[in-house]
């Protein structure tokens, strides 16, 4: 009995990062990553990254609207650009490599975090939270960026790789994207994981200026406001393709 309520203790008092042995002192920048702002800082600069490719990505997308053409011929300039100075696909495979890192630290970063704030919160087993304080959005940060991810893979497999099961041609991404809202299930795959996305981009847009440390009390309502805009923005462009494809308007 004695042992089993002291096992949560023993795991309270374990560092995230040990302490160097007496006597030395780690290097500043060391000290800085281990420290609870540090993280909070890679996860708003990498949450700016993400937020700044997931708008571009839509408003690119949108040419679905203007035809065939003019989609596929995006996506081929996608390829060319930095040319001649960099080889065909070249600046893609850069920002290919910039977006892989961003989401690999700040998916590392959002674990370590919880682990932090797990660890300095000794009444964990007995106090309920206050979800009062907390939005929807924030208590489901964990949940939406699970089911993003999960999606990313599943667009990536559809979309990029042709492997999801619908009829797919390299270089046809106008058609690809036809084959593959066209069926329902899917459609509704793309439209509730956005749905998702954009739970998480109003607390991501909302509580990255806190971490920065810009929340000024005055400029709370900016914030809110833009939290809201962006999200909806995103969301509206993002499902209206899903939802005009398999509907038949688009075709
Ligand atoms: C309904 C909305 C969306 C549409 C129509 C769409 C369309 C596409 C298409 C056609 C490609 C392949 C491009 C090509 O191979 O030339 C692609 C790639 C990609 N999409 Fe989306 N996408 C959507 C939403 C999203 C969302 C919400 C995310 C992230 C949260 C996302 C992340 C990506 C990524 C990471 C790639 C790979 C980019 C690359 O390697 O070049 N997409 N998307």
């Amino acid at each position: 009995m004695t042992k089993v309520s002291e096992a949560p203790k023993a795991r309270l008092e374990r560092p995230v990062h040990p302490a160097p042995k007496e006597g030395r002192r780690r290097p500043f920048i060391v000290e800085f990553y281990g420290s609870a702002v540090a993280k909070k800082w890679l996860m708003a600069v990498t949450g700016i990254m993400l937020m700044g490719f997931v708008f571009a990505h839509m408003v690119g997308n949108l040419k679905l609207y203007f035809g065939e053409k003019s989609l596929n011929q995006y996506a081929e300039w996608l390829k060319e650009i930095g040319e001649p100075i960099l080889p065909r696909t070249g600046l893609l495979w850069i920002l290919r490599f910039a977006l892989l890192g961003a989401v690999v630290i700040h998916i590392v970063s959002a674990a370590q975090l919880t682990r932090m704030n797990r660890r300095a919160r000794p009444d964990r087993y007995k106090a309920p939270r206050d979800y009062a304080a907390a939005t929807f959005a924030s208590r489901t940060m964990r949940w939406t960026g699970v089911i993003v991810a999960l999606f990313v893979i599943y667009h990536l497999m559809d979309l990029t790789w042709g492997v999801g099961g619908a009829e797919w041609t390299s270089g046809e991404v106008y058609q690809n994207i036809i084959n593959s809202f066209e069926r329902w299930p899917i459609a509704i795959v793309y439209i509730v994981a956005n749905l998702a996305l954009g739970v998480h981009l109003y607390h991501g847009g909302w509580s990255m200026f806190q971490s920065l440390g810009w929340n000024n009390g005055k400029f709370n309502d900016w914030r809110r406001m833009f939290a809201i805009g962006f999200a909806t923005i995103v969301v509206v462009g993002n499902v209206s393709m899903p939802l005009m494809v398999v509907t038949g308007v688009v075709n």
